[in-house]
């Protein structure tokens, strides 16, 4: 099932319930929650009370993409607060087995996330422990940057391992997505797709979620 993941970090933080509100009314399942911490990148975003307070007003699948330096202190904090699942950057965990093991066994699903200069083949032991694979197509940190075309290939590298070795984990993509790349990238063999400002930056949000669903649930028929 492919999924279209609106990210709140493009939407209004004072208006926030109904922003998600209305990505719900377009059909969104899963949300997605970037959380920044000023080291790991140059930004900063929302700690665990913003998290806890969506987790009141929703019940969408929360996913949870941890950009900080020390994930093995913040997931189980974030998962308490409400994350469905939670992803920590290859770049950033010292002991990836033991924190994939370390969200998992609190219950939540655990994801790996790539930047744009990793390859896809660092994973290639982890595989078969992660829940997903989160492939950055934009440098961290912020919304609204111009997405990698590389990001394609690495997609389709890991659905060809997935393929090879037999295993189900999710493939998910973040930056830059919108109307004209999403067919493409659905076609790569990528599960969850992440969009911020092309979702929160339109008219109309909940149409734009509607519509990319269909884009991309369409896209899934097509690919051989
Ligand atoms: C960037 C974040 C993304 C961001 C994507 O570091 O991880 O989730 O919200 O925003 P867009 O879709 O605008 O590129
Ligand atoms: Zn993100």
């Amino acid at each position: 099932m492919v999924q279209i993941l609106p990210s709140i970090l493009s939407a209004d933080f004072a208006r926030l319930g109904e922003d998600i509100a209305t990505v719900e009314r377009g059909g969104a399942q899963m949300l997605h929650v970037d959380i920044m911490d000023g080291h790991f990148v140059p930004n900063l975003t929302m700690g665990p009370p913003v998290v806890q307070s969506i987790r009141k007003v929703t019940k969408l699948v929360l996913d949870v993409h941890l950009m900080l330096t020390d994930p093995d202190t913040y997931a189980p904090i974030f998962i308490e607060a409400g994350a469905d699942q939670v992803s920590v950057h290859y770049e950033a965990a010292r002991h990836l087995d033991r924190t994939i093991h370390l969200i998992q066994g609190l219950g939540a699903k655990a994801g790996v996330v790539l930047n744009p200069a990793t390859p896809v083949s660092v994973l290639e032991d982890i595989l078969p422990v992660v829940d997903f694979v989160l492939i950055m197509s934009v440098n961290p940190g912020f919304g609204g940057q111009k997405f990698i075309p590389n990001s394609l290939n690495k997609i389709r590298r890991l659905a060809e391992l997935r393929r090879e070795r037999g295993l189900n984990f999710a493939i998910e993509i973040d930056g830059g997505v919108n109307h004209g790349n999403l067919r493409e990238i659905v076609q790569a063999g990528c599960n969850w797709m992440v969009a911020g400002s092309h979702v929160f930056g339109s008219a109309d949000p909940a149409a734009t979620v509607k519509e990319m669903q269909q884009i991309a649930e369409l896209a899934t028929t097509a690919v051989v």
